[in-house]
């Protein structure tokens, strides 16, 4: 969860490191820290602190010069936030220096023993020992054969990127499992940059070398020396092609609002080009999707939550069974899995921990395998054999909202494309045309959305309900509103609440009820009669033609119906809008919720 970044060259490194570090934001914010080699006084020059980047970034540039450089902004795992817990991590001997992204899962173990051995430790963190026992190493060793005791000595997944003290002008770097991406980047004036996303680097050079797991480099002005190197993947050194964001000429205040806003035209881009994005990409796959029984989706979060939505199509549309998993339970489930499966790893960043291993396990149970992601290159397509595009640009603020849409529709997309009912795959098809119309009228007038949450803000708990198709939607709602306004927050199955959640009715938890003109009207109709009964307040998520629901409810939100298909990605519009404005109302910064970080690459 960490952002890494490196720098070799001729320039100031501190402008680089700490436009970069920022860039890396999006992966951990709670501290900050740089270390730059000063060739006049054979010295490191060290800054860190709580928060971002920017608080130190006068200090840096007034005071630290030189050339080769790291810089980490951190998402603590060990170890509270505080400036010892920050990286970069120095050895007892401050031979070495290293920034991590990961967890020494053994970490304990080799602290005692290098405790033993008289090593001092001033940090909690796990990162610490790495710094301290590649220095260990060192004593008996040169750093090539360091760096490889050390990786062989760590358990868990890491990636690491340090200076020795000894070649300061050189960086190494360490990739052990999967651990968040770790880029070597070179443009054409020598300089050479190593970070944790080449998406954020694109500027700079758009050739870079991906590393994977088990590799250990060690890059220096003129060469990059691979010490240990896989040399089973080809899918290592591509150029990036980042999704582009098409012109948008409103300006917004908040980078999750852009984003809301933006799905009138991701939605659109998707829909004309996914012969590019999913079609070809499946055709060209060496997946036999004929002998496919089942499909199994895996994620986490909203990944998670579009992946339910997935499965109600790949059922009803494609005639596969299939089921949506929560990545972190895969394995530890014990599910039968083989080769008739096709997994599908759906992850945005492409790099969360849990979807990545869960991925990894379907595989070498020889079930199939496709990632959904953001990214051309990351972790999860590496790992699968198929990778489809979302196409919906890159998204900043923590709380997915453009991803999970994009998500959803791709998934569409692909259960069309398994469908074996030929004759009504064109009408399929068809059910996507005008969809970013309807996205487009619902996001131009916010008004009511507005006073919804400002009834919501002021509440502790509330529940969003929904069925059949409309239950992923609820759960994705519960989820934004925990994440950008910290209220309580549960996505229900409607038919649940008799079950036990009814007793929660009361004065401080309203009810979220999704009540589209579908099969499951009749129900959701019972549903509020019942809240309303035991004095439950209902606020209705309704369609626009509906003239029986607004007379039972004072606070309501309508919203034009498309398809049965597609109308849980206006549903989940409106929800996210619901989410931004009560967050506004709350004096929160939707983009950086507390506690949180948008790319999860520990376990
Ligand atoms: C929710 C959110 C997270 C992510 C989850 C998976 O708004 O952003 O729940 O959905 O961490 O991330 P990816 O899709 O990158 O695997």
């Amino acid at each position: 969860m960490c952002g890494i970044v490196g720098y070799i060259g001729k320039e100031n490194a501190s402008k680089i490191l700490i436009d970069l570090t920022r860039s890396l934001e999006y992966r951990g914010y709670d501290s900050a820290g740089i270390a730059i080699y000063d060739s006049k006084e054979n010295k490191f020059l060290i800054k860190k602190t709580t928060g971002t980047i920017d608080r130190i970034k006068q200090e840096i540039l007034n005071e630290i010069d030189g050339t080769t450089g790291i810089s980490h902004t951190r998402w603590a795992t060990h170890g509270k936030i505080n400036e010892k817990n920050a990286h970069p991590q120095i050895s007892s001997n401050s031979k070495i220096l290293i920034v991590h992204n990961g967890i020494v899962e053994n970490y304990q173990e080799i602290k005692n023993n290098l405790i033993k051995s008289g090593y001092n430790f001033t940090s909690e963190t796990d990162s610490e020992i790495i710094a301290n026992l590649i220095e260990f190493n060192l004593a008996e060793s040169e750093i090539k054969d360091a760096l490889e005791k050390t990786m062989d000595s760590i358990t868990g997944s890491s990636s690491i990127v340090g200076i020795s003290k000894d070649s300061p002008n050189d960086i190494f770097l360490i990739k052990k499992g999967n651990s968040g991406g770790l880029v070597i980047s070179e443009n054409k004036s020598g300089e050479k940059i190593i970070c944790s996303d080449p998406t954020i680097i694109t500027k700079f050079s758009d050739s870079y070398r991906y590393l994977v797991d088990n590799e250990i480099a060690i890059i220096s002005k003129h060469k990059n020396n691979f010490i240990r190197e896989n040399k089973e993947p080809n899918k290592r050194v591509v150029n990036i092609k980042t999704n582009t964001i098409l012109e948008d000429n409103e300006t917004y205040q908040y980078k999750m609002e852009e984003e809301i806003f933006y799905q009138k035209k991701s939605i659109k881009r998707i829909i004309d080009d996914k012969n590019d994005l999913i079609i070809n990409k499946l055709n060209e796959s060496n997946i036999k999707f004929e002998n496919i029984q089942r499909v199994l989706v895996i994620g986490m979060g909203s990944s998670f939550n579009a992946g339910l939505l997935g499965s109600y199509y790949f059922e009803s549309i494609s005639s596969l069974k299939s089921e949506t998993i929560n990545a972190s339970e895969f394995i530890d489930s014990k599910r039968i899995i083989d080769s008739n499966d096709l997994v599908i790893g759906v992850t945005q960043s492409g790099e969360t921990a849990e979807t990545i291993k869960a991925l990894e396990y379907a595989k070498s149970k020889g079930a199939k395998t496709i990632s959904v992601t953001e990214k051309n290159i990351s972790q999860a397509s590496i790992i699968s054999d198929t990778n489809v595009n979302i196409g919906c640009g890159p998204e900043y603020a923590v709380a997915s909202t453009k991803t999970f849409t994009a998500t959803a529709l791709t998934l569409y997309i692909i259960s069309v494309y398994l469908s074996r009912d030929n004759e009504n795959k064109k009408n399929l098809e068809n059910n996507l045309l005008g969809l970013d119309s309807k996205i487009e009228s619902l996001l131009l007038d916010t008004k009511d959305t507005k006073e919804i949450a400002k009834i919501l803000s002021s509440k502790e708990h509330i529940l969003y309900l929904g069925r059949g198709i409309m239950y992923p939607i609820a759960m994705e709602g519960a989820l934004k509103m925990k994440e950008i306004c910290y209220i309580h927050s549960e996505g229900y199955a409607a038919g649940e609440m008799k079950h036990g959640v009814n007793a929660l009715i009361g004065d401080n938890m309203p009810s979220i009820v999704l009540c589209p003109p579908d099969e499951t009207y009749p129900k959701m109709i019972s549903t509020i009669n019942e809240i309303q009964a035991r004095n439950g307040e209902v606020i209705g998520l309704i369609d626009k033609d509906d003239d029986n629901t607004n007379k039972l409810l004072s606070n309501y939100l309508t919203i034009e119906s498309h398809n049965f298909f597609i109308d849980p990605i206006l549903y989940v519009i409106q929800l996210q809008l619901i989410s931004l404005y009560s967050s506004l109302r709350l004096k929160i910064n939707p983009d950086r919720p507390r506690n949180l970080a948008k790319t999860v690459t520990v376990e």
